[in-house]
């Protein structure tokens, strides 16, 4: 694959055969193994120095999965027995480590997608890719697959930024790696999703005392129903019965096993866990022991932030309070609408992504676009999805490519 023109202005072109995936997480490995069974070759692109950057540099060390293991490992390739239901970060780097290997795949490091267009005069897409040291190269295919994944840039409330004078510490959850750098300080953790839950634990665990931020309401969910994880039991549930019903049986026993949450500052939203999540994207919080540090006053729920002083912060009921450090858990967002350019002409409305970079189609309908677009890990449904996707992706491009081999043969 020697580069076609080599002038200073004009970055020098490579044709790739198959489709050119962007993103070796665990959705774009997915999705390269997958056309590797049906013989259909890839280019993997990854901007980190490593397969899966969201797990191996943004979280923090006592993360395991939130869902147990036959939920989350990706097609053709189960998770090894060995692992216990709730695998470790380490563990599950290992895995995809393995998967990696056993399908022998070989992802293009060090490598950002600066841009993407579709050329219709060509049909092929043109990908613009940066290369840490080495300059810029596009690379040219039918297909396009994006699996930059849902949390590809850390997202910091602007209010508490923009008002920024706060001389202690300040960082974003996809920094933190454990508790003990906080030992014995007052931490106001922004954010009171999973994320900002579960360092709540950690702190705590760590000698730190937290007071956690609840702007709005949350749902806390039991991890797992009488043995069953809670999520895979709604999945299954959603089989039968209608999402309202499923949404009142998840909080009815949610607040049989862990009491009443509104109790202690974390009100429930009127709309029910599944319901939200689906209209909002909002997850509900599996519940894995910060509850009971809730209940004793051991981690102290605050009211929105106002903004951010020098000394600690000031919140929505004029309150302020001192503090060492803050912790935005304020979540990911799409890095898409940075660099994929999805042209409308007058004749189609190829907009495939919303601004905010996520599809418009919802899953299961989220995974391909028009002319060669393809997108994997945009379903909101974590790891189950992009499998999903990526099987899907993988069978549709095979179709086309085995066409095109066809087409050769009968030619040539
Ligand atoms: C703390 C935390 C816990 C989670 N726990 C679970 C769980 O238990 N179960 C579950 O199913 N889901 C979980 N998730 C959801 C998570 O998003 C998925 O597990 C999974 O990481 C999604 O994979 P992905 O490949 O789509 O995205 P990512 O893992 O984010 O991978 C995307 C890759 O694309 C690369 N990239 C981004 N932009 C570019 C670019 N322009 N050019 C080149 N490369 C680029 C990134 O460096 C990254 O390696 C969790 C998420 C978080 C944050
Ligand atoms: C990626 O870049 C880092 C830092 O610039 C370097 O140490 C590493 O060797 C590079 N890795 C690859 C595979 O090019």
């Amino acid at each position: 694959m020697a580069p076609a023109t080599n002038d200073e202005s004009t970055p020098p072109r490579v044709a790739i055969p198959g489709p050119i995936i962007i993103g070796a997480g665990p959705s774009g490995l997915a999705v390269a193994a997958s056309l590797q069974r049906l013989s259909v070759p890839s280019l993997l692109i990854e901007r980190s120095d490593s397969i899966a950057h969201l797990w191996n540099h943004q979280t923090y060390n006592r993360l395991s999965l939130h869902l147990p293991k036959h939920l989350c490992h990706l097609p053709h390739l189960p998770m090894p027995k060995t692992f216990p239901t709730y695998p470790t970060k380490s563990q599950f780097m290992s895995y995809l480590i393995s998967y990696t290997q056993s399908f022998s795949l070989k992802p293009i490091f060090n490598s950002t997608a600066v841009s993407a267009r579709f050329d219709p005069v060509g049909v092929v897409w043109r990908v613009v890719v940066a290369r840490a040291g080495a300059g810029e190269v596009e690379y040219e295919s039918r297909w396009l697959v994006v699996a930059t994944g849902e949390n590809a840039e850390p997202v910091v409330a602007t209010e508490e930024q923009a008002m920024g004078g706060f001389d202690g510490k300040k960082v974003h959850s996809a920094e933190y790696r454990t508790g003990e750098e906080f030992k014995g300080e007052r931490v106001l953790v922004v954010g009171c999703g999973n994320s900002g839950m579960e360092l709540c634990l950690d702190l705590v665990e760590h000698g730190a005392t937290p007071f956690m931020v609840v702007r709005s309401g949350v749902h806390v969910l039991p991890k797992e129903i009488l043995g069953i994880s809670t999520f895979g039991l709604a999945m299954n549930m959603l089989k039968w019965f209608p999402v309202k019903m499923v949404d009142r049986f998840l909080v009815m026993m949610a607040k049989t096993m862990l009491g009443d949450t509104e109790k202690y500052g974390l009100k429930r939203p009127k709309l029910g866990p599944l319901e939200l999540k689906k209209t909002t994207g909002k997850t509900p919080v599996l519940d894995i022991g910060t509850l009971s540090f809730i209940k004793t006053g051991k981690i102290k729920i605050v009211p929105e932030v106002e903004c951010l002083t020098q000394k600690g912060a000031k919140f929505v009921n004029g309150q302020e309070m001192q503090f060492d450090a803050v912790i935005f858990a304020t979540g990911y967002r799409s890095n898409v609408p940075y660099w994929l350019k999805v042209a409308k002409n007058d004749t189609q409305d190829c907009d495939f992504f919303t601004k905010e970079g996520k599809p418009k189609s919802q899953f299961p309908n989220s995974w391909k676009g028009d002319n060669g677009l393809y997108c994997a890990g945009f379903t909101g449904k974590g790891l189950l999805g992009a499998g999903t996707d990526a099987v899907k992706i993988a069978s549709d491009v095979a179709r086309q490519w085995r066409a095109l081999l066809e087409n050769k043969r009968v030619v040539s």
